[in-house]
C-alpha cells in the first residue's frame, strides 16, 4: 500500500558517523550542535529567531505564554487541525473559540475570527493545514486592525510561501514540528521562529525552567514558571543532516502536488483547493474534495494507494469543545475532504495511477 506519510531519514553513510561522534563526545545534552541547527534553520527560514524544542506542542505553548495568554483568557482556533493545536491553548487554561474555514482551502476564515473576537480574545492560532498556507495577508490586517498576535501554526507547512518568503516571516510567531512523518524529522522535536529579540531571549528562559543559561545556576533567580523543552545535541545533529538536503526533498513534495493539481484539474466529482494568492503551498499531503468521499478511499485503498481524511475534527473532542458553534463551512468541507499521498516516496508512476484512477471514477 502507498503510505500516506513516511519518516525520511537521511543514509546511513552520511548518519551513522555523525550520531556516533555526538553519542560518544561526552556532550548530549543542550550544546554547539543545538546552537548550529538554530542557526542553520534561520537561514533556511530567512528571517526571525529560531528556539529549537522537543516538540512543536512546546513551541505552541511557548508561543501562547509569550503572547501573554492566560487562564480564563479566549484564543481563536480552527477545528481542522492536528489536536496539539487546540490542546496547547487548554495548557495555559484558555477556552478554545472556534472560527469556521474558508470552503475553498479548508483554512480558518477571516471572516468568522472577526465575528469570534471578543474582550477576552488574547491571540489568534492559524494552521497551515496540509501544507496550505493560510490568507497571511488578510490575517496580517486583522491582526492589526484589532492588535491581537496571531500565532501560525506551520507544522505541516514547512517550505510553503507568501509573496516568495518562507512561512516563518509573516507573524510574530511561527511554530514547527520535526516529528517522525513530518518534512523535516529530528526523530521527534520542533521550532518557535519570533520575529522579535526580546521576547526570542524571554522564550529561551521559558524552555528551560525559567532560568537564564547565560548566568551560572548560582546566579541565577527563577521569577516565572518555565519547563524542560529544550532539544538536545542528538536530536539537532539529525536535524543539521536533515537540513542539508531539505530544499531538495520539500521540493519533491511542491512537484508532486503541483503534477496532482494540474492533471486533476476539471476531473469529474473532484474539487481542487483553491490557494489563496500569492501563496505557495508545500503539500505535505495532498489534498482534494470528492463527492462519495468514503467509496473513494475504498476505490483507492482497492488500488493499493492509502486515501484518508487523517484528522479528526477537533470540536469533537468534548475538552476541547469549550464554545460549541455552528461550523458550516467545516461540515461541507470535511464531508467531502480526502487527503492522498505527494511526498517524497511518491513516484511519477503513482501519481499517474492515482490520476488514471480518480478520472476512472469510483
Ligand atoms: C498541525 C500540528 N500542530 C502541532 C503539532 C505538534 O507537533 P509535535 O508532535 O512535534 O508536538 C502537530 C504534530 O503532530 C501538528 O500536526
Amino acid at each position: 500500500m502507498l503510505p500516506l506519510v513516511k519518516t525520511s531519514i537521511p543514509c546511513r553513510d552520511i548518519l551513522m558517523p555523525k550520531l556516533e561522534e555526538v553519542l560518544y563526545s561526552g556532550y548530549v545534552a543542550q550544546g554547539e550542535a543545538v546552537e548550529e541547527f538554530e542557526r542553520k534553520f534561520e537561514e533556511y527560514i530567512g528571517g526571525g529567531h529560531c528556539l529549537s524544542l522537543n516538540s512543536g506542542t512546546a513551541a505552541l505553548h511557548i508561543a501562547l505564554i509569550l503572547a501573554g495568554v492566560k487562564e480564563g483568557d479566549e484564543v481563536i482556533s480552527t477545528a481542522l487541525t492536528a489536536e496539539p493545536t487546540n490542546v496547547a491553548i487548554k495548557m495555559v487554561g484558555a477556552k478554545i473559540r472556534w472560527a469556521d474555514v474558508d470552503y475553498d482551502t479548508g483554512n480558518i476564515s477571516v471572516a468568522s475570527i472577526e465575528k469570534s473576537i471578543n474582550q477576552k480574545t488574547k491571540a489568534i492560532i492559524v494552521v497551515d493545514y496540509a501544507g496550505i498556507p493560510v490568507d497571511v495577508k488578510t490575517i496580517q490586517e486583522l491582526s492589526n486592525k484589532y492588535k491581537i498576535p496571531v500565532i501560525e501554526d506551520a507544522a505541516h507547512a514547512l517550505g510553503a510561501k507568501f509573496n516568495g518568503k518562507k512561512t516563518g516571516n509573516h507573524f510574530p510567531f511561527t511554530v514547527y514540528s520535526f516529528q517522525a512523518i513530518k518534512h523535516l524529522t529530528t526523530i521527534d522535536g520542533g521550532a518557535l521562529q519570533i520575529l522579535d529579540s526580546e521576547l526570542y531571549e524571554r522564550g529561551k528562559i521559558i524552555r528551560w525552567f525559567g532560568l537564564d543559561k547565560k548566568l551560572t545556576r548560582l546566579d541565577n533567580n527563577i521569577t516565572f514558571q518555565g519547563y524542560k523543552y529544550h532539544m538536545n545535541n542528538v536530536n539537532a545533529t539529525v536535524g543539521l543532516i536533515q537540513l542539508q538536503n531539505i530544499e531538495n526533498l520539500v521540493q519533491k513534495y511542491i512537484d508532486n502536488g503541483r503534477y496532482l493539481d494540474e492533471n486533476l484539474k476539471d476531473v469529474k466529482g473532484v474539487e481542487l483547493i483553491k490557494y489563496y494568492e500569492g501563496t505557495e503551498p508545500s503539500y505535505w499531503l495532498y489534498t482534494l474534495k470528492v463527492d462519495n468521499r468514503d467509496e473513494f478511499i475504498k476505490m483507492m485503498s482497492g488500488n493499493g494507494i492509502m486515501a484518508s481524511e487523517l484528522h479528526k475534527r477537533n470540536d469533537l473532542h468534548d475538552f476541547l469543545n469549550d464554545f460549541p458553534a455552528e461550523l458550516p463551512n467545516l461540515d461541507l468541507f470535511y464531508s467531502k475532504m480526502v487527503h492522498l499521498p505527494c511526498g517524497w516516496w511518491v513516484t511519477k508512476e503513482d501519481l499517474d495511477k492515482m490520476i488514471y484512477l480518480i478520472k476512472q471514477g469510483w
